[in-house]
């Protein structure tokens, strides 16, 4: 279940050129399951429609019309008592002011003041007005207060101008109210180290070997990782995907390299979703090989086994509470995972079936089977790679107990 599912999230639109990307965090919020009550603004009226968002959302949209209708003496006090959290975005100088000084003279801002909820604010405003000292002000006066402010990002502004004042983009907006919701979820407090993606031999400064891992079991699990409240660090081989907000990032391209990445971080748990190489060749060429010198002979050597270097480790010292691998295996599924568990000394092993179309590399889905290093098993039904993750993560924080 997404940590979205069912939350009931409030969404503030004010007036600015970017409620046309709320539209767009409003359609994310319902897609992943929570219900979306938006607020508009007058000003935010301007702009964007309320149509608009009742189309993304399925539930209609409220305006300063409803201060005074026949809802009116209830509505900003239950929007404020059932909201899980409240995000105000495009959120204006004006609106800022107004939240910083308690004022209350629109739906939205009556709603602020009654919400019980976390507080999300992303700025969206034109060239040197988020600098003046009153705007700084205001923000920090609205931070002391436990309002989590979100961009504005640098960029080109609706005048024309360059410089900080847009909204940040949705997604990221949408990652950090993820990561707001999660906060006190099952690995609040844990750090979780994980690994994804194929990593990349060297042969020549142009061409490598790598294998066909797309990273998206990993990425997955740092996402699940930050849902469930985590601190997460991701340490990553080349992949076209985009890492979620709130995992911190080590990029690295080689098994000798992630082994580097890995023995640098200590954490709660380890989960190695990456597909590591275990053939490098044995001399990486300083110039790009030419076809003119025919073909060439690569002699390959042994990468570094990243998990038996650590299990090794584990004896003297436990970097790694709880570690977590994989098991990429085309047969005999089981008895191969089973051997690697037992080898690399891991207190879980997810096996996966690659010879299978709809799961391991590169597909949204996967079809794994949980063996434990109690001798329990789990096989779990064909599901997403992020229910996947939501499954591994739950026993994670299962084994750290
Ligand atoms: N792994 C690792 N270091 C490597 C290769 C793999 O730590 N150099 C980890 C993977 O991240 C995974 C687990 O070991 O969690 C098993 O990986 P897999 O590729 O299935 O097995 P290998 O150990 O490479 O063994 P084999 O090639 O014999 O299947």
């Amino acid at each position: 279940m997404s940590i979205l599912s069912n939350k009931h999230i409030l969404l503030g639109v004010t007036g600015s050129i970017a409620g046309y990307k709320a539209a767009d965090l409003a359609s994310k919020l319902a897609q992943a399951g929570a219900l979306v009550d938006v607020l508009l603004t007058g000003a935010g009226e301007k702009f964007i429609t309320p149509l608009t968002f009742q189309s993304v959302t399925g539930r209609r949209a409220y305006t300063d019309k409803d201060l005074w209708g026949n809802e009116a003496h209830i509505l900003h006090v239950s929007f404020g008592k059932t909201a899980d959290l409240l995000v105000i975005a495009p959120c204006t100088a004006n609106t800022i002011a107004k939240l910083a000084n308690g004022l209350a003279d629109n739906l939205l801002t009556v709603t602020a003041l009654a919400a019980e909820c976390p507080l999300v604010i992303a700025p969206a405003m034109d060239g040197g007005m988020f600098y003046h000292p009153t705007m700084q002000e205001n923000l920090a006066k609205l931070k002391k207060g436990g309002a989590i402010i979100i961009g504005p990002a640098e960029g080109h502004l609706a005048s024309g101008l360059t410089g900080k004042g847009r909204m940040i983009e949705p997604a990221e907006i949408f990652g950090h109210i993820r990561i707001v919701l999660g906060k006190n979820g099952i690995l609040a407090g844990k750090k979780i180290l994980i690994t994804a993606g194929g990593t990349q031999e060297a042969l020549d400064p142009v061409r490598v070997i790598t294998n066909h891992s797309s990273g998206k079991q990993g990425y997955a699990l740092a996402q699940a990782a930050l849902d469930a409240g985590a601190d997460v660090c991701l340490i990553t081989a080349p992949t076209a995907l985009t890492p979620p907000v709130g995992a911190r990032v080590v990029k690295i391209n080689s098994a000798q390299e992630m082994l580097n990445a890995v023995l640098a971080e200590s954490a709660d748990a380890l989960i190695m979703a990456a597909a590591a190489a275990d053939f490098t060749p044995k001399n990486t060429a300083k110039d790009k090989m030419k076809k003119r010198d025919g073909i060439p002979q690569v002699e390959l050597t042994a990468a570094p086994d990243i998990l038996k270097t650590v299990s090794n480790q584990k004896s003297e010292k436990k970097r790694f509470q709880v570690v977590v691998g994989f098991a990429a295996e085309s047969r005999n599924l089981l008895e191969n995972a089973a051997e690697k568990l037992q080898s690399k000394k891991l207190d879980l092993i997810v096996a996966n079936d690659i010879s299978a179309n709809d799961a391991g590399f590169a597909v949204d889905t996967n079809r794994v089977t949980l063996l434990f290093a109690n001798g329990t098993q789990e096989i779990l039904p064909l599901m997403s790679k992020t229910e996947v993750a939501e499954k591994i993560i739950e026993h994670t924080s299962r084994l750290l107990e």
